[in-house]
């Protein structure tokens, strides 16, 4: 573990491996750049010049201090141009600092005091603490060589006080989050059963001030979980349904938040089985799941006010002689049927329960996480997680909640004009749409069948789960993605009004008639109004 604390001592006479020092775009020197070039000797720019370094972000150069100081050699970040220093420029550089000096024990810098544009000292501190640890994350279980970070002691340069050393405290609470989340998604899938799953997210929570139920086949069976038992049938690893409360503490809690997480432990498609490629990195499809498991378990550190509940199903989807078949019909806890076209369209059957049970649970507002479809990377790509929602104000929290945490978002419809593409002949719903086109919209509209009035976000994390290389703060294979989100929206969660009942039109027992139908929606006008403000 990497400790961080703050200093007001003069950082040339800190002791430490190293002194990290910030420069801007075009070399010029940030905070500490005047130590730098004293203890160089003079010419430290033509130096520079000549090997290269300009000051990029993410750039890093080493540079002899020839004694002059009490760190031997000093490590020169680049920060890009100075107004435009961020969080996410902080971040990316504690990564790049930390990549570049995995071998040093100490260090001391001055990088988080080159953000002067409307950041406070705590939130940079915060951020390049994050860089620092995140970029320091190697997954090493299985490799007989190959190190971990030999960094201990980071030390800031900062007058900040106690709220540098809360922002400081806060970063480790996260990142140590994320980087089980990330232990979990790059765990092989032979190694996390749905069992072995959901005991890992007890061991995690233990101690962390939160309830943890684990429901088995049975009690599913009670709860009339058909997506969760129906997925689950094929694998001879049975299904699990992980519930975690969090109740803070004091008066001031305002309503109740839940945090659901598709947890497909590994998806061969089942049935309707994938090409060998598109298998190899399925064992990624518990990501949410994963992360919001992991916030779950920095909720009483941070002191969170408001009652947050989790739900992860988590299932094995697998070919078998007892596998679903495309054309069986599922009901599912809400009592809404849904005939199964494609077992591979699997991570809505499981999400279905989950948001139905959070549903009768209480539940104020409800976003999920979900590596749900391959449509959503081919639209957003692997870095930016799609968007979508029934309530405009709820989403843009969601929203906003995610550009604080420098994991990029982008909003995506749920047309009104797409709902009859899930209409089934035989059950309430299909499970896949008539049309192969955009996959991650009918997958958010088979969704929001689930949630009735309940303001709800989804976000489709396909792409960003997983990183193809180190980059920035992320590193190659499970990124943990959405957890520093879900902490910043916990944190600053503003419950949205009740959305106005809609005129009961009872799935469990249709009128003959209308039985063909799925469910009508809402008005018209009050759709449309809703899609547009999403798409901002
Ligand atoms: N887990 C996949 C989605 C996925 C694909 C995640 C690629 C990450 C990378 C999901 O269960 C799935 O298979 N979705 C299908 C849906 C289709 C059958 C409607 C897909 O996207 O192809
Ligand atoms: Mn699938
Ligand atoms: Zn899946």
């Amino acid at each position: 573990m990497i400790s961080f604390s703050a200093t007001t001592q003069d950082v040339a006479k800190v002791r430490a491996d190293l002194l990290a020092v910030p420069f801007f775009a075009d070399r010029v020197p940030g905070p500490g750049g005047d130590i730098v070039e004293k203890a160089f000797g003079g010419g430290l720019k033509t130096f520079l010049e000549g090997a290269g370094f300009s000051g990029k972000p993410g750039e890093t150069i080493v540079v002899p201090l020839n004694g002059k100081t009490a760190a031997k050699n000093a490590v020169l970040i680049g920060l890009g141009a100075r107004d435009e220093v961020d969080a996410a420029t902080l971040r990316r550089a504690g990564a790049a600092l930390a990549r570049r000096a995995a071998k040093a024990s100490s260090i001391v810098t001055t990088v988080a005091g080159a953000a002067d544009n409307g950041l406070t000292a705590e939130a940079a501190a915060g951020a390049f603490a994050e860089g620092v640890i995140l970029g320091s994350y190697k997954f090493l279980e299985y490799k007989s060589e190959g190190e971990q970070t030999k960094l201990r002691k980071v030390s800031l340069a900062s007058t900040g006080g106690a709220k540098v050393q809360a922002a400081l405290k806060r970063a480790q609470v996260i990142t140590e989050a994320v980087a089980w989340a990330r232990d979990m998604v790059n765990e092989p899938a032979g190694a996390k059963s749905p069992t072995e799953f959901a005991a890992a997210a007890r061991r995690l929570l233990t101690g962390k001030g939160v309830r943890v139920t684990i429901l088995n086949e049975a009690q599913m069976r009670t709860q009339k979980m058909g997506g969760v038992l129906g997925v689950g049938q094929g694998s001879v690893r049975p299904p699990r349904f992980v519930k975690v409360v969090y109740e803070p503490t004091g008066k001031k809690a305002r309503g109740t938040l839940a945090l659901v997480g598709k947890g497909v432990i590994f998806d061969s498609g089942g049935l309707s089985i994938k090409p060998a490629q598109g298998m190899e990195t399925m064992k990624t499809d518990m990501s949410g799941a994963a992360a919001v498991l992991a916030t779950m378990a920095t909720l009483r550190a941070l002191g969170v006010k408001h009652r947050v509940v989790a739900y992860a199903p988590m299932v094995e989807n697998m070919p078998s002689g007892n596998a679903i078949r495309p054309g069986d019909v599922l009901k599912m806890r809400n009592g809404k049927t849904v005939e199964v076209l494609n077992t591979d369209a699997e991570g809505r059957l499981i999400l279905a329960d989950a948001l139905a049970l959070a549903v009768t649970d209480g539940s104020d507002a409800m976003v999920d996480l979900a590596t749900l479809t391959g449509a959503c990377v081919v639209a957003l790509g692997e870095k930016v997680a799609g968007l979508m929602g029934n309530d405009s104000g709820w989403v843009d929290q969601v929203r906003s909640a995610s550009d604080r945490a420098g994991e990029p978002t982008w909003p995506l419809p749920l047309p009104d004009e797409y709902r009859k593409l899930l209409e089934s002949e035989v059950a309430d719903l299909r499970n896949i749409g008539t049309s192969g086109m955009g996959g991650a919209l009918t997958a958010g509209i088979f969704l929001e069948a689930f949630v009735d009035e309940v303001p709800w976000a989804h976000l489709d994390i396909a792409g960003p789960a997983r990183a193809g290389s180190d980059d920035g703060e992320l590193t190659k294979g499970g990124t943990g993605f959405g957890v520093r989100t879900l902490v910043e929206l916990v944190e600053h969660f503003d419950p949205p009004a009740p959305k106005p009942k809609k005129p009961k039109k009872s799935a469990r027992k249709p009128p003959k008639k209308s039985a063909r139908k799925p469910p009508k929606k809402s008005t018209k006008s009050t759709r449309t109004s809703r899609t547009s403000s999403t798409t901002a």
